[in-house]
């Protein structure tokens, strides 16, 4: 067997810390390296991620040799820019969510991996958790009929911190972004891209939207109703309903460990699929996969996509009035 896989992490956050120990549960990958802009917070990082290198600087371990793969754990606005440093440098990347914080930025990112043929992947991990991927392979079989209602929420609450990147807007702030993402990623994956929203938002003292409903319509009457927000913490489940019965992923559904079924047509049942860890193993292993096969692009996931999504949040960002980034 070949060697694990080399990841390298830039930034030394919340997600950065949960994604390493995550590798853990991977056999073919392994945290190797580490990039803070402090010395400090990156031998602090690697020494509490057993990480063999500690560099003081993103550039350094985009160019480092030490790292196969790239792993972008920093605040949104940065995620384009240093996704195309590590295209350049021929490193192959997977990007915290959102891939970027606008479709054209995140253009930009798809046809640079394009035309340098180095593999560049959102890590939108809820593609590949396991109930997730299960409620996928029900609506594909028809089990719920014609899908007619997406439902998605992801109110989890975050208490005002004017200085901390969720309410900055100068760091990418704002729920729609942040958490919204997944519930329009769960409606592009079931419905596709909308005909048209509907959006209402409150925004708060920084400027940045900080609960949101919106609708997604569709033709044939068929829509996504999805709230976000800081302010609450809300039922966090998702639902696709068709003609036969509808589906629910338990809380928190876009890292959840269930589903059940019900309906006229469907019988009642649940599935456990749990599992050990935070669940970004399961999107590291697709990626490890992805690279053993000389892919460019994930099938599972392709920039498409991601672009996709992202220009319904910019549709969804204008319908509220906020300023394009
Ligand atoms: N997939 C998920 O479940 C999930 C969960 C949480 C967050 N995320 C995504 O991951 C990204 C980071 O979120 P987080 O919660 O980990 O944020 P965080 O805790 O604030 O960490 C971000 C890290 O980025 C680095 N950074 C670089 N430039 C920065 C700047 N100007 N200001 C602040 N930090 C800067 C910092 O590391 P150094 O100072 O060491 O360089 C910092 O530790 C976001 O895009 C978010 O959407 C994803």
């Amino acid at each position: 067997m070949s060697r694990p896989l080399r990841w390298g992490l830039l930034g030394t956050g919340t997600i950065a810390s949960l994604f390493a120990e995550d590798l853990v549960h991977c056999d073919e990958g392994t945290c190797a390296a580490v990039a803070s802009r402090s010395s400090e917070r990156a031998e602090a990082f690697a020494e509490a991620h057993r990480t063999e290198h500690a560099f003081a600087s993103y550039d350094a371990l985009i160019a480092s040799d030490a790292v196969d793969i790239v792993y972008i754990g920093t605040p949104h606005p940065f995620h384009a820019a240093q996704a195309l440093q590590c295209i350049e440098a021929g490193k192959p990347v997977l990007v915290e969510k959102p891939f970027a914080m606008s479709a054209a930025e995140a253009d930009k990112v798809r046809r640079a991996a394009q035309r340098a043929g180095v593999f560049a992947m959102e890590a939108m991990w809820t593609a590949f958790i396991p109930a997730v991927q299960r409620a996928l392979v029900l609506v594909e079989q028809q089990t719920l009929g014609a899908l007619q209602t997406v439902r998605a929420d992801l109110s989890v609450r975050r208490p005002f911190d004017a200085a901390h990147r969720l309410y900055d807007p100068d760091l990418g702030g704002g729920v729609l972004l942040d958490l919204g993402v997944y519930a329009v990623w769960w409606a592009h994956r079931l419905l596709g891209t909308p005909a048209s929203c509907t959006v209402d938002a409150t925004c708060g003292a920084t400027g940045v939207e900080e609960d949101v409903t919106a609708t997604l319509s569709y033709n044939k009457g068929r829509e996504a109703v999805l709230t976000t927000s800081f302010r609450e913490q809300g039922t966090r489940l998702a639902h696709a309903t068709g003609t036969n019965g509808t589906l629910r992923l338990h809380a928190p559904w876009w890292h959840g460990q269930a589903l059940s079924l019900t309906g006229r047509s469907v019988d009642t049942e649940t599935y456990d699929h749990s599992f050990a860890g935070h669940g970004y193993h399961f999107e590291a292993q697709h990626v490890h996969e992805c690279l053993r096969e000389g892919r460019t692009e994930s099938p599972v996931l392709p920039l498409a996509d991601t672009v996709a999504v992202l220009h319904t949040l910019d549709e969804m960002r204008a319908t509220i009035g906020l300023e394009p980034w």
